[in-house]
């Protein structure tokens, strides 16, 4: 099975979609949220680019099921009901809702990810179950790492590598690039203290910095979830 990786959306727009898995992460914290959002009941995420078009969707719909979440600079929007913290998708939040949701940089991943056959949500948090799903659909898989403004963002790379370190584990013969084997190093360099490596990282710091830190612990729980949300004509949403 052949295993491409793209260090950020910006790259992800280079490659070529058809007929392959991509596997969107944003470790810190998009995707992390979105998995414990269905863990606690919500139905499903509308990923949009601009805050705009999010305040004008639910202004459009107008429907008391429709929920806005997502950041700025790691902050809730003004106006919206939910932030992008993991904390904020409790579920008597979220339980039953639809999200429309824009994130700097998570959403831009999946809005960018959005050509290819299939389209699963990946994390530390659900990276055992999302494995399984990769063996299962059999396709070629490019693992799409969100970054930062389509910048290197080590949590992403080192997520990405778990993936690629963990198929290899269960015997299955994968082709890696270039830089699907630099990630798989960089996730056998970190693999024991993965929160140590969150909270050290850029992005780790600056919520650190923010008053976010519990966060960056929620988003360092290796398989705390076997769901795996899939990203399918503009929803994600739990196909099984
Ligand atoms: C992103 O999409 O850039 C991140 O999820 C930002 C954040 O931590 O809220």
């Amino acid at each position: 099975m052949q295993v491409d990786l793209a260090f950020s959306p910006y790259e992800l727009e280079k490659k070529d979609l058809q007929d392959k898995t991509v596997v969107v992460i944003d470790a810190l914290r998009a995707t992390s949220t979105m998995i414990v959002a269905f863990e606690n009941g919500c139905s499903a995420f509308i990923p949009v680019a601009t805050v705009e078009e999010a305040k004008k969707l639910a202004a459009w719909r107008n429907d008391p099921q429709l929920l806005l979440g997502g950041e700025r600079r790691a902050l809730p929007v003004e106006g919206f009901q939910l932030g992008n913290s993991p904390r904020d998708y409790r579920p008597e939040k979220v339980k039953g809702k639809v999200v429309v949701m824009t994130t700097t940089n998570g959403t831009r991943a999946l809005l960018a990810a959005g050509k290819a056959k299939e389209v699963f949500i990946g994390a530390f948090l659900n990276l055992s179950a999302l494995c399984r799903r990769l063996r299962e659909a059999g396709r070629e898989v490019l693992i799409a790492c969100s970054g930062e403004k389509d910048l290197f963002c080590l949590e992403d790379v080192v997520c990405g590598g778990a993936i690629v370190s963990l198929m290899e584990k269960d015997g299955l013969a994968v082709l890696k690039s270039d830089s699907a084997l630099a990630a798989k190093i960089l996730y056998e360099y970190f693999a024991e203290d993965i929160y140590g490596m969150l909270a050290a990282c850029e992005w780790g710091q600056y919520l650190e910095r923010m008053g976010l830190g519990k966060d960056v612990r929620i988003c360092a729980q290796i398989d705390s979830s076997k769901l795996v949300p899939i990203y399918r004509e503009g929803k994600v949403y739990l196909d099984r």
